[in-house]
């Protein structure tokens, strides 16, 4: 059996869209479980076409790959509709039965109860989704007629393809410092968002998880309210190259240095057993398009050690291009 985890580091946007979408493509995994919400993209880059994926698996890509949303998601009927047709993966899709919707209500709730605000939520309407769930009467995938030919039960399924040997991902969204539990509460998301809750989401024991692949950005971002260590000038964001614009909402992503304490934490906290580091080549140029570790420069090099010095775990992927394939792969 092999089942990976994918989850971020930092305040999401750390780049899981970019490293499923390598092992969808290399791995070709059996079977691919997205967690969490439509508040949470997912960009995958892929022949020159970007797809910002809000509720479908961002391992699509991989053909023979069953995609599944789990039963501790939220799901946004519209938006998978829309997706669904996007992607074309209407025949090998499905989504939990017991996984729980989210309202128009909630969307108009998002923006306007005051208990939200200042936090600078996405405004989908997750949270108060979540409050309606903890209340137990929130509405489920199966009272939803759309949803009636993508029911299924995902644990049971995830399970049995680990039971056969198949390849199964666990797709984790945001970061560890969004994680309702571990992150800079209350400027956090509705829900704890480290591994083991991906696995919880999915509804897969901690005992049947392989590898815990942390994903971090070369360098910090974070979008909507709450501390950023060692925050940067807008100014001297643009001048470092590291701008950006959040693939879901188009709010401006604040930026900041890596922070190898933070890294420790994610890494702790999530047990992760391997790291994968993107954006390397928005860090060090001359990194763009590498794929082997040998062809990266001394000071890039360093940072690679430093960041496995620091977590303690080995940086098994390193992003160096938009592409799948702009990669290098240090796995065994
Ligand atoms: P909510 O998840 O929409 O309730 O927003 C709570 C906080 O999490 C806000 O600061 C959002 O900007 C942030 N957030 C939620 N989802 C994402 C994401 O996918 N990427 C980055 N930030 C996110
Ligand atoms: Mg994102």
């Amino acid at each position: 059996m092999t089942c990976i985890v994918v989850a971020g580091a930092f305040w999401g946007d750390e780049g899981k869209g970019k490293i499923i979408s390598y092992l969808a493509v290399k791995d070709k995994p059996d079977v691919c479980v997205r967690t969490g919400s439509v508040n949470a993209a997912h960009t995958v880059f892929f022949q020159g076409k970007r797809y910002a994926l809000h509720m479908v698996p961002g391992a699509f890509l991989c053909e023979k790959c069953r995609l599944l949303i789990g039963a501790g998601a939220n799901v946004h009927v519209a938006q998978l509709l829309k997706e669904i047709e996007l992607t074309r993966v209407e025949n090998r899709i499905g989504v939990d039965k017991q996984a729980s919707i989210i309202e128009e209500k909630h969307s108009v709730q998002d923006r306007t109860s005051a208990h939200l605000k200042g936090l600078g939520t996405t405004g989908w309407g997750v949270g108060p989704a979540i409050e309606e769930r903890v209340r137990r009467t929130a509405k489920l995938a199966k009272d939803i007629p759309e949803l009636k030919p993508y029911l299924a039960d995902v644990a049971e399924e995830v399970n049995q393809a680990i039971d056969d040997g198949k390849l199964v991902i666990l797709e984790g969204t945001q970061g560890l410092m969004l994680s309702l539990f571990h992150g800079t509460y209350p400027y956090v998301t509705g829900r704890d968002t480290s591994a083991s809750a991906i696995c919880s989401e999915a509804g897969v024991g901690p005992t049947r998880v392989n590898e815990v692949i942390l994903v971090y950005k070369a360098f910090m971002t974070r979008v909507g309210a709450g501390p950023l260590p060692g925050e940067l000038s807008r100014e001297e964001t643009i001048k470092r190259g590291w701008f950006e614009l959040a693939a879901g909402t188009g709010r401006e992503r604040r930026s900041a240095p890596f922070d190898f304490e933070l890294a420790r934490k994610a890494a702790k906290i999530n047990g992760a057993t391997q790291a994968a580091v993107t954006k390397l080549d928005i860090l060090y140029p001359s990194c763009k398009g590498a794929r082997s570790y040998d062809e990266l420069p001394a000071e890039a090099k360093q940072f690679i050690e430093e960041i496995e010095k620091r977590t303690g775990v080995p940086v098994a992927l390193i992003g160096t291009g938009p592409e799948p394939l702009d990669i290098i792969d240090r796995r065994r």
